[in-house]
């Protein structure tokens, strides 16, 4: 029997996320019409012997229940949500909740970062982790440039016997183009490890002038405190992967993502289908990919994609153009509007021949295994990086403006077009 964890984090976690993720936990962001980690549990519901899903996180418990419960009746399988009273790091609630983990059992589990997106390969991480019967861990890793590499955890790797002889975690200076996805297989075994690490740290920590001890021990990095540890001890190994891979970090990357999850889903018809909620054809022109929500009213004139993800409940009227962009909730984009490399929040109004536009963030595909930048939202001269345009939620955009590279935040009725601007 199998588990998988999937690491959600929290609310302080994500600020590069903003403003989209002020209104929904950045796990919760929807990506190709899904949830961002309901790719992941997609991916564990296809293994043969999996049981059960844990999300561990510090969001509030009323912020992912009801998304755990909609899982568990789409699914038909055990998820639950287990919250960390408070950030305990990427192992410390692996550690915390090591009794649920190990209930029942499992001959291993797996460890998902909440904020990758990829061809998720489950059943070969696992396949390649029975290989190595000594493995404590198994991880996925791809390639990176070298000065990209410097924003992961990089590994060396004995290309013979796949372990990972050498790992750390965002160096300063080149170490390897090897990365980790933060995709793992974990055997029981683990805990013992961790346990260790844990025990250490609350020694040096209880002594008289260091405060909180047990508090700060219970904060445990799985990469620096326990992947660095167990590189060259031969219960560390990596499997290679070279389909797509990517971080969610910032907004500009959510579409990234969304192009390669419609990409990726085109054989599931769910995904990509075109029929509104009475079965009928959506007869505007489409340009795939593109996913379309069943409740979503789109006028026949529209032009359509390719890489565009319409929420629930949206209207579009007659005329508009939207190409590589993401469409939330509710939203309604009014006749001749054009919205190209853009989020548009949920409840939020785009008038009438107005423009909304962003400028892409992509990896250079010049670069050989060039990653997303996620470059903050500010460069060094305190001027936003030119990057997709954000409407937060219940924005309304009058007509005959234009927007350009800017991001605005939630419930805010603009009366003039902006460009490279932040409305606060
Ligand atoms: N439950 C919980 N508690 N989850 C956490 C916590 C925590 O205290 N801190 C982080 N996480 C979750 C995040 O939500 C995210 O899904 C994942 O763990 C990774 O956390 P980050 O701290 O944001 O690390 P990173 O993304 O910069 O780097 C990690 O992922 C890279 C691949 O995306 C590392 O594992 C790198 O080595 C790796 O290359
Ligand atoms: P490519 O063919 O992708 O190189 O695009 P382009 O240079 O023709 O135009 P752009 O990238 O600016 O826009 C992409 C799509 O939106 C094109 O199909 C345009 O025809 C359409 N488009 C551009 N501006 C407007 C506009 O103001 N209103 C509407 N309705 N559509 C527009």
């Amino acid at each position: 029997m199998l588990k998988a964890v999937i690491l959600i984090g929290g609310p302080q976690k994500g600020t590069r996320f903003r403003p989209l993720s002020l209104d929904i936990p950045k796990p919760l962001f929807p990506v190709a019409g899904l949830p961002l980690i309901q790719h992941h549990i997609e991916a564990c519901i296809l293994l043969e012997n999996l049981k059960e899903i844990l999300l561990i996180g510090f969001y509030a418990d009323d912020q992912i229940k009801p998304f755990v419960n909609k899982m568990q009746r789409i699914y038909n399988i055990s998820i639950k949500y287990l919250q960390e009273f408070t950030a305990l790091g990427t192992a410390g609630g692996l550690f915390h909740f090591r009794d649920q983990i190990r209930c029942g059992n499992p001959d291993a589990f797996f460890v998902l970062n909440g904020d990758v997106c990829a061809d998720f390969q489950l059943d070969s991480l696992y396949n390649f982790h029975k290989t190595n019967p000594k493995a404590l861990v198994s991880v996925m890793y791809t390639e990176a440039n070298k000065q990209q590499s410097l924003n992961f955890g990089c590994m060396v790797i004995d290309r013979k016997t796949n372990e990972v002889t050498h790992y750390v975690e965002k160096p300063s200076s080149y170490v390897s183009a090897f990365i980790n996805c933060g995709v793992y297989v974990f055997s029981l075994d683990i805990f013992q490890t961790i346990g260790e690490v844990f025990a250490t740290k609350q020694n040096d920590l209880s002594k008289p002038d260091c405060g909180n001890g047990n508090k700060e021990a219970s904060h445990i990095q799985l990469e620096k405190e326990i992947l660095a540890r167990l590189a060259a001890s031969k219960k560390f190994f990596g499997m290679h992967v070279n389909t797509w891979w990517s971080q969610l970090k910032t907004a500009g990357s959510a579409i990234y993502a969304n192009r390669h999850y419609l990409e990726l889903y085109k054989t599931k018809p769910r995904r990509t289908s075109n029929l509104n909620e009475k079965g009928d054809e959506v007869c505007c022109t489409l340009h795939p990919d593109v996913y379309i929500d069943p409740t979503a009213v789109i006028d026949q004139s529209a032009v359509i994609g390719p890489n565009v993800s319409i929420g629930p409940g949206v209207f579009i009227g007659a005329g508009v153009r939207i190409h590589e962009s993401i469409i939330l909730a509710n939203a309604v984009i009014e006749d001749h509007s054009l919205v190209l490399h853009s989020i548009i929040g949920t409840n939020s109004r785009v008038g009438k021949w107005a423009r909304v536009e962003g400028t892409p963030t992509d990896p250079d595909p010049n670069k050989p295994f060039a990653k997303m930048e996620n470059l903050s939202l500010f460069n060094r001269n305190g001027r936003l990086n030119p990057s997709i345009t954000i409407l937060g939620c219940g924005v309304s955009v009058p007509s005959e403006t234009i927007l350009l590279n800017s991001i605005v935040l939630p419930n805010k009725d603009l009366t003039r077009s902006i460009k490279n601007e932040i409305i606060l």
